[in-house]
C-alpha cells in the first residue's frame, strides 16, 4: 500500500499522486493507491441539476469515486450514522466499501466523476431498497 488517506467518519479519502509538469498529472494503481484489483471503470457526466444518483448499496463491490471536474456531495449511511462528503479535488477519491448506502447530490455544472470498481457490473449486487438494506445489515 502506498496511500495517503484522510479518515472521515464512515470511510476515508484516498489522495493519489499529483505531478506538476506544465499542468497536472494524477495516477492510480490497483492494489496500491486503490485498495483492490480494478475490474471496472465508469464515469458520470452531464448530470442534470438537482439530480440525486446512487441511493443504493453494493453487496460485494468496493469502489473509489473521484471527482475529476466540478463538485459533488456523497452522502454515506451505514444504517446508524450518516456523513456528507464533498468531493472537488481531482486527486482525491472517496472509498466506498461494500454495504454502505450512498447517495450523490449537489452536482455542480460540468461535474465529471470517475469510479473504479472491484467487480464487473451485476444487477444482483445492488440493494436499492433502503428498508431491505437495513434488514440486511441488521
Ligand atoms: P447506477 O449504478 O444505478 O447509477 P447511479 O448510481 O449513478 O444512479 O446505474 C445506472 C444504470 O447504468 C443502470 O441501469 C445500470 C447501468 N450500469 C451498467 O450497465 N454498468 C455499470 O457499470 C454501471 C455503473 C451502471
Amino acid at each position: 500500500m502506498n496511500n495517503n488517506t484522510i479518515k472521515t467518519k464512515l470511510s476515508y479519502i484516498i489522495e493519489i499522486p499529483k505531478i506538476i509538469d506544465e499542468g497536472y498529472l494524477c495516477f492510480m494503481e490497483e492494489n496500491n493507491h486503490i485498495p483492490f484489483s480494478i475490474k471496472r471503470v465508469y464515469y458520470i457526466f452531464d448530470v442534470i441539476k438537482n439530480a440525486v444518483r446512487g441511493r443504493h448499496t453494493h453487496k460485494n463491490t468496493k469502489q473509489v469515486i473521484f471527482c475529476l471536474r466540478g463538485s459533488v456531495t456523497i452522502i454515506l449511511d451505514n444504517g446508524k450514522d450518516k456523513e456528507a462528503i464533498t468531493l472537488n479535488k481531482p486527486n482525491q477519491g472517496l472509498f466506498l466499501d461494500t454495504m454502505i448506502w450512498h447517495e450523490m447530490v449537489g452536482f455542480k455544472d460540468n461535474t465529471l466523476l470517475l469510479v473504479v470498481a472491484s467487480e464487473i457490473y451485476k444487477d444482483d449486487d445492488y440493494v436499492r431498497d433502503y428498508k431491505t438494506y437495513l434488514k440486511e445489515i441488521a
